[in-house]
């Protein structure tokens, strides 16, 4: 089965997929590292984001895995590890250097290219396959999976969705009560990104940011990790009872 799990950065993607994927005997899939991960390897080597053809060939030779972090790494110093995985890009840990400021102001212009997201998207399938999967992305029900039995977008308010992703950074718990957050003006970098990357992703041509017709919108501004966690494996147990008539 897989359980599809697309909408905005911030919007909580990663929190709710991490826990599913703990209560549950799913794989968790982060394509949005993948993203992160090409990007990175750009970025070290001096190519510009937006040359298609040269990014077109790092892809192409880019082996990413994913391994689960010890316990208690999930939130480290940097809050580096925020989704609880470690990530490899050609046998090199990239857990920590996918998430700065320098990664997340480049990689919506990645993601923009037809032909490398042809490939990353050939890798989740690979991925995939065989597997209970819980993938979460921004094309995942839309392009990706399809087939996905249980699709989910959340969306959130820009401002909530940036609160949480400054206190990821900053190393705490957006979830935990009272989290709040300590650098205004990272606060305020942080929301300018988002809503620059909401932008890019809703208005690329190649699989923009869109809900699949079959979704299941969820606004977690307002909701607990746990409210969203119990919502999604109510529907995905109805999805199971329903493939099993
Ligand atoms: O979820 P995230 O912030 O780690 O994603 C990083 C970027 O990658 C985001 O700006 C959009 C892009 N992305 C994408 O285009 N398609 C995906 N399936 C996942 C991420």
């Amino acid at each position: 089965m897989i359980i599809a799990i697309d909408g905005p950065a911030g919007s909580g993607k990663s929190s709710l997929s991490r826990e599913l994927a703990e209560k549950s005997d799913f794989t968790y899939l982060d394509t949005g590292a993948m993203y992160r991960a090409l990007t990175l390897l750009c970025l070290e080597r001096g190519i510009d984001p937006r040359d298609e053809d040269v990014v077109e060939r790092v892809a192409q030779h880019l082996d990413i895995s994913f391994a689960d972090a010890p316990k208690g790494t999930e939130q480290n110093a940097e809050g580096a590890s925020e989704t609880g995985q470690r990530v490899f890009a050609n046998g090199q840990e990239v857990t920590d250097a996918i998430r700065t400021a320098e990664v997340d102001e480049n990689v919506s212009l990645v993601a923009l290219h037809p032909n490398i997201r042809k490939i990353m998207v050939e890798k989740q399938r690979v991925f995939a396959k065989g597997a209970n999967i819980i993938a979460e992305g921004r094309d995942i029900g839309t392009v990706v999976f399809p087939q996905a039995e249980v699709k989910v977008f959340l969306s959130a308010d820009a401002k909530a969705r940036a609160t949480r992703r400054t206190i990821e950074r900053e190393g705490g718990d957006p979830t935990a009560p009272g989290a709040a957050v300590k650098d205004k003006a990272f606060f305020e970098k942080t929301y300018a990104d988002i809503l620059k990357r909401d932008k890019i992703d809703e208005e690329r041509c190649a699989s923009p940011l869109k809900p699949a017709l079959d979704a299941k919108l969820l606004d977690t501004t307002h909701l607990t990790l746990a409210q969203a966690v119990d919502t999604v494996l109510k529907w995905a147990e109805a999805a199971r009872a329903q493939a099993a008539q």
